[in-house]
């Protein structure tokens, strides 16, 4: 079941006014910056298995703390992240080249509807249960098969998380943790409805006999 989480993102989606308001001017926003813990952050890399052979992208990655510990801490291959926020992105460039992983890590100011989402492996969500209702359809054109989706706090709805049923989650000091494998999330979905519609099918073709 959905647990009740005291995340501030949680919260603040709870008042639609004062959300609207930090919500960012850009009409593309589906969430506003709010950082995942960094516990939380090794608990989403840790559950999605990052390794040496992924390419993670955090889609909205804010000041790139996942980005950061893919790389330092799970030796993922490369780590790119999106975001519409100029400041973030330009401060994770400055740290990457600190730290000289350019070539590892990558910050894209820019809308991830329009990213190509194809080379990534596992694929980091904090953003909110609408914000992964707009990305769904996105997710299934173009996610190669044994991708791993990860989300925290907010479940990608009309999927079914690895750990169970659809709606379960890993719960990590309140924060729920939703993990997803591309394609079994929603093949099973589209089995059901594609028996459900045969299932209509024939039943249509024995009333029209
Ligand atoms: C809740 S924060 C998550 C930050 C980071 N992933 C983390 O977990 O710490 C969500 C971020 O998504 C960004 N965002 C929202 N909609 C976006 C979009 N369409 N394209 C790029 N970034 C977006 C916001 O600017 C914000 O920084």
């Amino acid at each position: 079941m959905f647990s009740t989480s005291k995340n501030p993102l949680t919260l603040l989606s709870l008042n639609r006014t004062f959300h609207n308001s930090l919500w960012g001017e850009n009409p593309a926003s589906v969430a506003p910056y709010v950082p995942s813990p960094y516990d939380v952050v090794r608990k989403m890399l840790e559950l999605a298995e990052v390794g040496p052979d992924d390419v993670v992208y955090d889609l909205g990655c804010g000041d790139g703390r996942i980005l950061f510990t893919a790389i330092l801490e799970f030796k993922a291959k490369k780590a790119i992240g999106f975001d519409l926020n100029e400041g973030l992105c330009k401060n994770i460039k400055k740290k990457a080249e600190e730290l000289q992983l350019q070539d590892k890590i990558q910050a894209v100011n820019s809308n991830f509807f329009l990213a190509d989402l194809s080379p990534a492996t596992v694929i980091t969500l904090y953003l909110t249960t609408s914000g992964n209702e707009k990305l769904k359809p996105k997710l299934e054109k173009e996610s190669r098969a044994g991708t791993r989706v990860i989300s925290h706090d907010f479940p990608v709805k009309g999927w079914s998380p690895t750990n169970s049923t659809e709606g379960e989650s890993f719960i990590y000091h309140a924060h729920s943790l939703y993990l997803y494998k591309i394609p079994e999330a929603y093949m099973t979905r589209q089995l059901t409805e594609d028996s459900a519609s045969s299932r209509l099918q024939r039943i249509r073709s024995f009333f029209r006999r």
